[in-house]
């Protein structure tokens, strides 16, 4: 188990596997409710979509995300195998979470990949609906598996690419692989799966000359270009606000090119999206640092080892292994009810929004490999 500090209820605590009362008394405050009711938090926001990441692994080393040696792995045991993460999402869907999304680190390094998507399928909603099973990939794998995960139930995908030129790839991922990422997205563009998306952090002086060429790209693939404002979650700690690229300077150099005009009805999305020329192509933005689309957030996130989270930036995490795993003292409910009590815990904990902008802010401790974009 890797030694990252957790909060939960006000205290700090180390991974909470030997000390999990503090897990309790967080669990304790939160508003009771039966498994079956929507998750609402203080500030009224809905539920619909779980963030899953697989593994903390990747087969690249992006600077914005991981370093480029010397990562502290997550302890193999504290992974979730297949059946506790099935267990979680049957609780979250019955609690109406309508999409889950895999995430990493790269999940389709985990092994039983297919079979995750598979599973995770098969569960329906209240309502009878199945959920969606949504993917973010680097794509290197996607040539292999692609077929196998669309037959398993797949049903969207997201894939990064920060730059088209092969040196700067290098560069930026450490890792010789544009090509393999370029097969992985022709693979996806030939698949039904549509939306396809294609997300790229812009980044000054390392991408920001290639913007019209990732939405021509994207274009030419059927897919939609997204562009990405840099985050404070490297795990060197070097994110510079001064530094990175806004969203107003994307519009900017995009404009030069098309007439960019807002599509509206964004709702819970993360990215504000504009029309080419008047469409039928899009280009969206993400722009969690100058334009925060916090009020509307929908989203919980899931680690590999059984953390969950309410926002990227929280300090806080809510562990689920201990229930899982019946490492603490027995209690009479059962796991289902307790994997509820700890869904509208870490809902009731979320913060109106994140705090990147504020002089006090901190950087949470994990990097983005290790809570999942
Ligand atoms: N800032 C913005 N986006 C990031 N991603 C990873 N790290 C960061 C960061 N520091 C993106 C990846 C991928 C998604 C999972 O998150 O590029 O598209
Ligand atoms: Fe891997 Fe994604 Fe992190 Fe890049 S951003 S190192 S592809 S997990």
């Amino acid at each position: 188990m890797t030694a990252i500090p957790v909060t939960i209820g006000r205290r700090m605590l180390q991974p909470a596997v030997s000390a999990p009362s503090g897990v309790f008394a967080a669990a304790s405050t939160a508003p009771v409710a039966a498994v079956g009711a929507p998750l609402v938090d203080t500030h009224g926001r809905v539920h619909r979509d779980l963030r899953i990441s697989l593994t903390d692994r990747c087969s690249l080393r992006c600077t914005y995300c991981m370093p480029e040696q010397g990562n502290e792995w997550l302890a193999k045991t504290s992974i979730l195998t297949l059946d506790e993460i099935v267990r979680i999402a049957r609780v979250a869907a019955a609690d109406e979470i309508t999409t889950f999304r895999l995430t990493g680190g790269e999940p389709l390094l985990r092994s039983d990949i297919v079979e995750v998507v598979r599973r995770l399928s098969a569960i329906t909603g209240p309502d009878g609906r199945p959920v969606e099973i949504a993917m973010t990939t680097n794509g290197i794998r996607l040539p292999e598996l692609l077929p196998a995960l669309v037959e398993a139930g797949l049903t969207r995908l997201n894939i990064s690419i920060d730059t088209l030129r092969r040196d700067r790839f290098h560069a930026l991922t450490r890792r010789d692989r544009l090509d393999d990422v370029r097969d992985g997205i022709a693979a996806a563009g030939a698949s039904g799966l549509r939306p396809l998306k294609l997300n790229a952090v812009a980044m000054r002086d390392v991408n920001d000359d290639e913007l019209v060429d990732l939405v021509e790209f994207a274009i030419a693939h059927d897919a939609q270009m997204r562009f990405i404002e840099q985050m404070p979650l490297d795990a060197g700690h070097t994110w510079d606000r001064s530094r990175m690229v806004t969203q107003d300077e994307i519009l900017t150099a995009l404009s030069a090119r098309w007439t960019l005009t807002p599509v509206p009805g964004r709702g819970g999305a993360p990215a504000a999206r504009w029309t080419l020329d008047g469409g039928p192509h899009t280009v969206g933005v993400i722009a969690s640092v100058t334009a925060p689309f916090c009020g509307d957030c929908d989203r919980l996130r899931l680690t590999a080892d059984g953390q969950l989270r309410n926002c990227l930036f929280s300090t806080t995490e809510y562990d689920l292994l201990p229930i899982l795993r019946a490492e603490t003292s027995p209690v009479v409910e059962p796991v289902e009810t307790r994997i509820d009590g700890m869904l509208r815990s870490c809902v009731h904990g979320k913060l109106p929004g994140h705090a990147i902008n504020d002089p006090s802010f901190l950087q949470p401790a994990r990097g983005m490999n290790a809570i999942g974009g």
